[in-house]
């Protein structure tokens, strides 16, 4: 039997494993610069906003990473406690094993994210539980047709990794993710279920467009933390374009994948995301300090965002606009527009 530390210690190399899509996410942010304003009274920087229509005090939310229970006992629970305390709203994974009234019961806002699995039966029971527990929304994953390729085959854990929501009905071969997903499967989520659906894993202008058209309120620009598709397209290069194409439709834009400081925050807000979502950073500070790091983390990205926001002449994430970020090679340059 594995100590639960060696196994927390595993699990955090699993993590951690520098793949070369994450590497270049970090690489692309630091080819970014930054065009401050001046003179614009920055006695008051405000980070709060809302993300369909939920409140929040800053555009710093936590992604669904599986299997929370694995780094930190009671662990997707904490998670939630700590968004709660930071005043985020989290994204609780449907491969974990603690139940949804949990996550309900800690106050904070939350989405239910969702891989549609080949029995959709399940998958119909899962949203039902997440909607009758409050979810503010469905977050359905789509570039998850097959896992990727990972060098390592990641935490040996005796943990089972689902229960709270797939079980009692759900048996190991059921909760297989289904490969057959097309834009028709946003329709019937919206079909079955009154939540608001966002869509998780969007790297093309064309593919969010698609997602908007079937019903989607709100695209996630992410390629899983670069744990699917090596070399994919960081999300830096992607999220612009994609932003633009959502522009007049309503639906909102949001993106993850390496961003680590509130810097990166403030320049995924210029390249056109409403908000951002942190992955492992979060796993990170659950492993090593439970709820109250998950606090003290997005608590400490957020007042990093302020300063930037501050320094760069932003009062509010309205006033972060396109204008304030552009690439190095134009750095001294006029802002375009
Ligand atoms: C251990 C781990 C588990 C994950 N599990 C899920 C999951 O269950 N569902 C999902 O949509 N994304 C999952 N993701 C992807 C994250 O939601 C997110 O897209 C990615 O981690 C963001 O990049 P970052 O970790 O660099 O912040 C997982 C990521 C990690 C590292």
């Amino acid at each position: 039997m594995r100590g639960l530390l060696a196994e927390r210690a595993e699990l955090l190399v699993w993590l951690a494993l520098p793949r070369r899509t994450v590497m270049r996410q970090v690489v692309r942010r630091t080819l970014l610069r930054l065009h401050p304003r001046v003179l614009r009274d920055v006695t008051s920087v405000r980070t709060a906003t809302t993300v369909l229509g939920t409140p929040v005090d800053t555009p710093v939310l936590v992604a669904p990473t599986a299997a929370q229970h694995v780094v930190a006992p009671g662990g997707a629970v904490a998670t939630a406690f700590g968004a709660a305390k930071a005043g985020s709203l989290v994204c609780v994974s449907c491969l974990t094993n603690q139940p949804y009234t949990e996550i309900r019961d800690t106050g904070a806002p939350w989405w239910a994210q969702v891989y549609v699995l080949r029995d959709r039966g399940l998958t119909r029971d899962l949203v039902a539980r997440a909607e009758a527990a409050g979810a503010a929304a469905l977050v359905l994953t789509v570039d998850t047709p097959v896992v990727g390729d990972r060098p390592h085959p990641g935490p040996a854990s005796d943990a089972p990794w689902y229960g709270g929501h797939l079980l009692p009905t759900a048996v190991p071969g059921d909760v297989a993710i289904a490969t057959d997903l097309t834009f028709d499967d946003i329709t019937w989520l919206r079909e079955i279920s009154r939540l608001p659906v966002v869509v998780k894993g969007v790297l093309r202008a064309d593919d969010a467009l698609s997602a908007v058209r079937a019903g989607a309120r709100a695209v996630v620009v992410s390629n899983h933390g670069g744990r699917q598709l090596d070399v994919a397209v960081p999300t830096a290069t992607a999220l612009p374009g994609i932003a633009r194409a959502l522009t007049g439709t309503g639906a909102e834009t949001y993106v993850d994948g390496g961003l680590r400081s509130g810097v990166h925050v403030l320049a995924a807000l210029a390249l056109g995301a409403r908000a951002v979502l942190l992955g492992r950073p979060v796993l990170w500070a659950l492993a090593t300090g439970g709820a109250d790091n998950v606090q003290r983390l997005l608590s400490t990205v957020t007042a990093e965002l302020r300063h930037a926001m501050t320094l760069v002449g932003a009062r509010s994430p309205d006033e972060i606009t396109p204008d304030l970020a552009g690439p190095v090679d134009t750095a001294g340059a006029q802002p375009p527009g």
